[in-house]
């Protein structure tokens, strides 16, 4: 009998029981890494082994007490980026260095070094204003930039480096002895997790002992950080109590807690820190489990004691402590010296890699449900969307479509004739994203299991077998080892599910860490990194398929720093509670800021039934976060969009064509992240990085530079206080055309049908003033522009159009980048880039000019073969709008338009 039918298992016993889950306390390496520096023992430079080697300036660092040598190696990496590296200098084995995340090598550049005071050395770049000021005595390093000390390294003194034993048993009475950098006496043996690790009725073995690492970072006048994801938490980082550290730990957490620091399903191991006039980064590159402990220190005045008759008063800096500690690996820590948020996200896509450039169609809303039942259910739901209106372009099948949990194959039953659906979806000009999970069942008459199998694709266990764990919904399965795999699908697009990897009754739900992969690695080292595998492995398979082509889409729940490159996230298994809803905006800040820009969460929730109200709020929200997707778990009420009554479909249906409407000037955004690194949804502070008040804010966001969006989040709702920044700055109402100067809180008054948008004075929005029944449908439709004048009367925009599905646009440079300004009362529209050429019969049919003061007189196009033509124009005095329609302006071809 099969595991899964041996034993329910039932998708309520599944809600989050933290007792599943370790807390620091229960985490052995953080027990150590606690009581060790609680002993207050330094590490020391030993000046005398400086050497610059190649690329990187070289030194040994001996710990007073171990005497064991640590070799640490100092980078300067192009961009204003710093590299420092701390391993072992001959560890018994090598230690995991994360591969496969940084693009390439990161290209060096020279420091150069001298020695400062007695018993330092400085490494200053070319120009000499960015310098690493090293202190032998104790380790210390200050980031120097411009004169300004911006962050200091091991100032608590809290580096910490296990290094690598003989197991205790094996070694000799000498060795023993010699051992003092950790108390491995008896009994602290089990409390310590040395070598052996409890939790419930798990135990970690560990074939090579204690092997954890640490560091901290003192970063001078920031008080506000970001990063790290994933949690369920507020945008700004919090400060962390002790044993409440910031959990980076890949887990299936079904239904997690919010407002909650513990790991859930992908780890970014980077943050940011922001204050007035500088933002900076650090890129922690380790993917064993990790853990964040972050402290802002005021700033203080003290008195000096008085001496004469006035009293001297001396200030201290307000600062944040980070300190990092890690399971395993080694260290290896980039830090991004900015100074402004674009440099930092520029920074940090130089080592990682910028967000793919998505299929035009998964900027679409997209239909999911565990389950849709069979092909008949599909046709009639893609059905209801025509019927009721509603744009749509993916319909999504979860794992009930396979036979028997059997990824890449079809229940014969049910999905009898699954090429004919794709056809039928196809000629709506939709798609269809099915879903593959890591687990493969155990089935020798599966060929992915007999083929995976045979190639040896499987991770294995501690006994060299195939590691055998028990998939969540298909009973015993093994795991396929990702990081030995190309893979290859036959079948449309990709939806990668359970990938932390989620193993239901392994410890936290998932692979035991001394479980093994390809190279004889631990999965210690490397579990929160399996699941950016897993879809890199899928992206790689779907481009193989159509022979370099075509891009792919690949949605992933679990995911790692670099994971932009490969596709979307969505943050998992959510509740259908107002909270859930309000929290998806700082989790999608948080993972846009740290490079994920494809990303969103599941509309409506995807545990329970949300009532109707919070239905269509969430819609609204999801209209305007990256990725747009409903879905619901298995015993949850039917919930497409038509099914709420008519006013309420109504008022999805808005929503959803609100988002296709704005598709031009979304794709744009994307492909300004994939060639800038831009972040498509910005946090506030992020467009106002002087503006002290927005450092905090998450309940709104910038959609590029020109949309702010202040979702409403919360039931019955009849006003919500917009704050709109830069007292510099105008804003407009994308409903009413209403105008507020920046720098102030607004009442907005909100009925259901209100989603509070405000366009920046000065910025062009491209749109499509028809919506069809999906992406597909809307190639060829007209656009409008939407001119928003600034305090001076002007304005900039840009649109970026391609295929919209193939690397054309990388390869034969078949692209259209255009560029819209509005000055001196002319909007022209010119080629933003020269290099790309791409046919398009599309026109702008509507231009739309908010703020103008004055009613015009007449209003002439000019276009680039000298024609000069006047057209009809609307102007609305009370609002300031002028209004052109019915115009026919090629997009492609540059041309003006004169207001006089
Ligand atoms: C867990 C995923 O988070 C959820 O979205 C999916 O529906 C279920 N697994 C079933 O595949």
């Amino acid at each position: 009998m099969e595991a899964a039918e041996k034993e329910e298992i039932s998708v309520k016993d599944e809600a989050v029981d933290k007792n599943i889950f370790r807390d620091c306390n229960r985490i052995a390496f953080y027990r150590r890494q606690k009581q060790w520096l609680s002993k207050k023992s330094t590490y020391q430079v030993l000046l005398d082994s400086v050497t610059t080697v190649e690329d990187s300036t070289r030194f040994q660092i001996i710990n007073e007490a171990s005497k064991v040598p640590l070799l640490a190696e100092i980078y300067g990496i192009e961009g204003n980026i710093f590299r420092l590296k701390i391993n072992e200098e001959s560890p018994l084995k090598p230690r995991y260095e994360v591969p496969d995340v940084l693009t390439s090598k990161p290209s060096t550049v020279r420091l150069i070094p001298s020695l400062g005071d007695t018993g330092s050395l400085i490494l200053a770049n070319e120009k000499g204003d960015l310098r690493c000021h090293i202190t032998a005595n104790p380790f210390k390093i200050d980031l120097v930039s411009e004169e300004e000390v911006v962050m200091s390294i091991n100032s608590l003194g809290q580096l910490y480096f296990e290094h690598l034993q003989i197991l205790h048993k094996q070694r000799t009475a000498k060795e023993n002895e010699e051992e003092a950098s950790v108390d491995t006496s008896q009994e602290n043996q089990e409390d310590l997790g040395l070598w052996e690790e409890k939790f419930g009725k798990f135990v970690d073995i560990k074939a090579n002992g204690p092997s954890s690492i640490g560091l901290d970072f003192s970063l001078h006048e920031f008080e506000h950080l970001y990063g790290i994801p994933q949690h369920a938490e507020s945008h700004q980082l919090k400060n962390t109590g002790d044993g409440d550290a910031y959990r980076l730990y890949n887990l299936d957490v079904y239904g997690y807690q919010i407002h909650d620091k513990m790991g859930i399903y992908g780890s970014v191991p980077y943050l940011l820190a922001h204050k007035l006039g500088r933002t900076i980064g650090i890129f922690w590159l380790n993917a064993s489990e990790t853990l964040v402990e972050i402290n802002t220190e005021p700033a203080v005045e003290y008195t000096l004691t008085q001496m004469g008759p006035v009293a001297a008063k001396q200030k201290v800096r307000s600062r944040t402590h980070v300190h990092w500690m890690s399971e395993s690996g080694i260290i290896d820590v980039f830090l991004l010296t900015g100074p402004t948020p674009s440099d930092v996200f520029r920074q940090y896509s130089h080592l990682t890699g910028t967000q793919a450039m998505p299929p035009l169609f998964s900027l679409g809303y997209h239909q999911c449900r565990w389950n849709y039942e069979d092909e008949q259910d599909v046709k009639a739901v893609d059905a209801g969307f025509d019927e009721h209106d509603i744009p749509y372009d993916a319909m999504w099948l979860d794992i009930e479509h396979t036979e028997g949990k059997r990824y890449f194959t079809w229940d014969k039953k049910r999905f009898a004739n699954p090429k004919k659906m794709q056809e039928l979806l196809r000629s709506k000009k939709r798609k269809l994203v099915v879903i593959s999970d890591p687990h493969i069942k155990i089935d020798p008459d599966y060929s992915v299991y007999v083929k995976a199998k045979d190639q040896g694709f499987f991770v294995r266990n501690q006994e060299g077998e195939d590691f055998e764990g028990v998939g969540k919904w298909n009973g015993d399965s093994y795991y396929i080892d990702i990081i030995n795999v190309g893979g290859s699908t036959d079948i449309l697009f990709l939806w990668n599910d359970m990938n932390e990897p989620s193993v239901f009754r392994g410890p936290e739900q998932t692979m035991q860490k001394n479980a093994i992969h390809h190279g004889n690695w631990e999965h210690r080292e490397l579990h929160n990194i399996y699941g950016f595998y897993h879809q890199m492995a899928t992206a790689e398979g779907l481009i193989q398929r159509s022979k370099g082509k075509e891009r792919p889409f690949v949605l992933t729940r679990s995911f790692f720093a670099g994971s932009q490159k490969y596709g979307a996230v969505w943050t998992g298994d959510n509740t259908a509670e107002w909270s859930y809803l309000k929290i998806s905006i700082p989790m999608l800040l948080t993972l846009s800021i740290t490079g994920i820009s494809f990303c969103g969460a599941d509309i409506g929730g995807f545990i329970g039934n949300p009532e109707t109200e919070l239905l269509v709020r969430w819609y609204q929200a999801g209209a305007y976060q990256p990725f747009f997707r409903g879905h619901a778990t298995m015993n949850t009420k039917r919930r497409e969009p038509w099914l709420f009554g008519e006013e309420h479909t109504r008022l999805i249906r808005e929503a959803i064509r609100e988002r296709y409407g704005l598709l031009p000037y979304w794709y744009s955004l994307f492909y300004h992240a994939h060639v800038a690194s831009q972040p498509v949804m910005r946090p506030l502070w992020v467009e106002f990085p002087n503006e002290l008040k927005t450092f905090d804010m998450e309940d709104e966001y910038m959609l590029g530079s020109a949309l702010l969006i202040h979702p409403v989040t919360e039931p019955k709702a009849t006003i919500v206080d917009v704050f709109l920044p830069g007292s510099n700055e105008v804003w407009y109402d994308c409903k009413t055309f209403a105008c507020w100067e920046g720098g102030c809180t607004v009442k907005i008054p909100v009925a259901l049908d209100t989603i509070p948008v405000f366009q920046r004075g000065g910025s062009v929005v491209p749109i499509k003033t028809t919506i069809g029944k999906s992406t597909g449908w809307m190639t060829e439709s007209s656009y409008g522009l939407r001119v928003a004048l600034s305090t001076k009367g002007s304005s900039v925009g840009e649109l970026y159009l391609d295929d919209g599905h193939s690397f054309q646009y990388l390869h034969q440079q078949q692209f259209l980048h255009r560029k819209f300004s509005f000055c001196s009362s002319v909007l022209i529209n010119s080629s933003a880039d020269q290099r790309g050429h791409y046919p398009s019969k599309c026109v702008v049919e509507q231009i739309l000019v908010l703020g103008l003061r004055k009613e015009p007189s007449s209003v002439i196009t000019h276009s680039s073969d000298g024609k000069d033509q006047p057209v009809a124009f609307m102007y609305c005095a009370k609002t300031s709008t002028l209004s052109l329609k019915n115009l026919s302006l090629n997009i492609a071809t540059d041309w003006e338009v004169h207001i006089i």
